[in-house]
């Protein structure tokens, strides 16, 4: 079987698209930009990578962007006093810090911290219970937002499909497994993780896989149901010494050998990550909507 690969980079061009138009139409309706804030602390070689495209992304989509880097050394209290000014800004509808911050953070202090109606990342307590609730009006984290999205554009069912998750993140496998199992997809869910006795006999039960563990190449071809469908969220820097920068990509899926298995697959790169920043877009213009309804 050859696996039909599902190209994230076509399907996010469509969100930004859509995304585009709305703006649009709000700055001509109502004389309002949406305004997206992305904070950075240290210096994550990855992190910057991300907070460089959300800030471009915006700037291709008419958002108004405002990207704010401090110094490793910055102090939660000096965080949270950068996050409360960006509350108090009305030309800000979305405020995202950058995951992981230093150690010395408590994330879930700043988290905390982000009015929950500008969190358009989605990990504010409040987002995270209007999710399990089902309510429309809030954040759904992007990545999840994004995996659910490159499901239905590849018109993947999820009624009644067995779907398992592996990983137990707030960012990723939580929210994944929130929104696989809700009444508008009704998937029946396995969370899987680190711990979980025998993960490919459990992912091998599944129509859906997605992966979301940050283990280079972990999910093998016999962890694969014939014609099950691939979801790879991992971002891996792997060392090669044959690329320009010493490293590539790779997802948590061992591609080359998973792909002779399943009916679909996503890639790494351009399958989940430019979904993820299309959805992002998607959550600011939210925002910025319901803060000026
Ligand atoms: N780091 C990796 N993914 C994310 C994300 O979705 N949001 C934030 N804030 N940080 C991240």
């Amino acid at each position: 079987m050859t696996a039909k690969v599902i190209d994230g980079k076509a399907f996010a061009a469509n969100v930004r698209a859509e995304v585009a138009a709305h703006v649009a139409r709000l700055k001509a309706e109502k004389g309002i930009t949406p305004g997206l804030a992305v904070v950075l602390v240290g210096e994550d070689p990855a992190s910057k990578v991300y907070v460089g495209a959300k800030d471009r992304t915006c700037q291709e989509l008419g958002l108004h962007s405002k990207k704010i880097t401090l110094p490793a050394e910055t102090t939660q209290d000096e965080l949270i006093a950068v996050v409360q000014q960006l509350n108090a800004d009305a030309s800000i509808h979305g405020i995202l810090v950058q995951s992981p911050p230093p150690k010395h953070i408590d994330e879930e202090a700043v988290i905390r911290a982000i009015d929950p109606r500008k969190d358009v990342d989605g990990f504010h307590p409040e987002n995270v219970a209007k999710l399990v609730l089902e309510d429309p009006s809030g954040f759904v984290p992007c990545t999840p937002a994004g995996c659910m999205r490159l499901l239905a554009a590849a018109g993947v069912e999820t009624n009644g499909a067995e779907a398992v998750v592996i990983g137990r993140s707030m960012i990723v496998g939580k929210p994944m497994a929130m929104l696989l199992v809700a009444k508008n997809s009704n998937a029946t869910v396995t969370i899987a993780h680190s711990r979980s006795k025998d993960l490919p006999a459990i992912c091998r039960r599944a129509d859906i896989v997605v992966a979301a563990v940050g283990r280079p190449d972990m999910v093998k071809a016999d962890w694969i149901k014939p014609g099950a469908v691939v979801i790879d969220v991992g971002i891996n820097r792997v060392d090669d010494a044959t690329k320009k920068s010493g490293y590539r990509l790779t997802g948590d899926v061992d591609y080359a050998d998973v792909a002779g298995k399943c009916s679909a697959i996503t890639p790494v790169p351009g399958g989940v990550g430019p979904m993820t920043i299309a959805m992002l877009m998607k959550n600011t213009l939210q925002a910025a909507r319901q803060l000026t309804e």
